[in-house]
């Protein structure tokens, strides 16, 4: 049951969806070469808790893994597809860092994650980055009243397609407000005109991730972080997006 959103909860999830901004603008000030994950996962948490909310990833317990999650971001390197855990990896010049961000803030949750080049990178990673920004915004084009949901998923898939890069199907982009993950699932793929029809107050978190080879991906052991199966480069971006009367409101951007 996919849940609407009146324009007031809008408002709250506007207040949710600016802290996560905030807090990836914080961490992007000291992502750079030689800095762990862990420092980033801590500038994140003392961020989140100065803007009175609370971290909506710790101790997660999703769906498919009873592992609860340990860290207050993701931060996933180069291969790592998403739901890297922070810890010792130290981010390097060449490194494509996609640093996943979620809050809860009197009662509703905000999402987003943004990729970072560090320094000079590989043409690869700067057009995968390049295409899944790109794949990310197309697909909020297409949050508008008369569109349907997989309007959205086929954005994503034919904009990666053009670049010959591949989407990862194992993990969704979700609806989301006071909970983390409502439905709708949201396909990465797949034909356009399908699902739902989108309507005014349905609020959808939206994370393309593309890939440079395999769209296979594995999950490490620490039952989390997963990577790609041929350890080929990996992007994601995702913003909290409401469907409004006016078109897309994008919660998670100023
Ligand atoms: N943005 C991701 C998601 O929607 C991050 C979840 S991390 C988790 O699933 F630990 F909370 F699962
Ligand atoms: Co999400």
């Amino acid at each position: 049951m996919i849940i609407c959103k009146s324009s007031d909860e809008i408002k709250l999830m506007q207040q949710a969806g600016n802290i996560v901004n905030e807090v990836l603008l914080q961490i992007e000030k000291v992502l750079k070469p030689g800095v762990n994950t862990a420092y980033l996962d801590r500038i994140a948490e003392e961020c989140i808790y100065r803007l009175k909310a609370e971290p909506a990833f710790k101790g997660y317990v999703g769906r498919l893994n009873s592992t609860p999650y340990p860290a207050v971001i993701c931060s996933s390197i180069n291969e790592e597809v998403v739901h890297g855990v922070p810890g010792k990896r130290v981010v390097r010049e060449g490194d494509l860092v996609s640093i996943d961000v979620g809050v809860k803030f009197r009662g509703f949750f905000g999402d987003a994650a943004r990729s970072f080049l560090i320094g000079d990178v590989c043409r690869t990673a700067k057009r995968l980055y390049e295409a899944t920004w790109d794949a990310l915004n197309k697909s909020i084009d297409k949050c508008v009243l008369g569109n349907r949901l997989s309007d959205i998923s086929h954005a994503i898939e034919s904009r990666a397609l053009a670049d010959n890069f591949s989407v990862v199907k194992v993990f969704v982009g979700h609806g989301i407000g006071k909970k983390m993950h409502e439905d709708p699932q949201i396909l990465n793929y797949g034909p356009p005109g399908q699902g739902p029809p989108l309507k005014k107050g349905m609020v959808l978190a939206i994370e393309p991730m593309l890939n440079e080879g395999t769209s296979d991906v594995e999950v490490l052991s620490d039952n989390w972080t997963a990577v790609t199966a041929d350890r080929k480069l990996s992007c994601h971006f995702e913003d909290t997006v409401a469907i409004t009367d006016n078109g897309p409101l994008i919660l998670t951007r100023k």
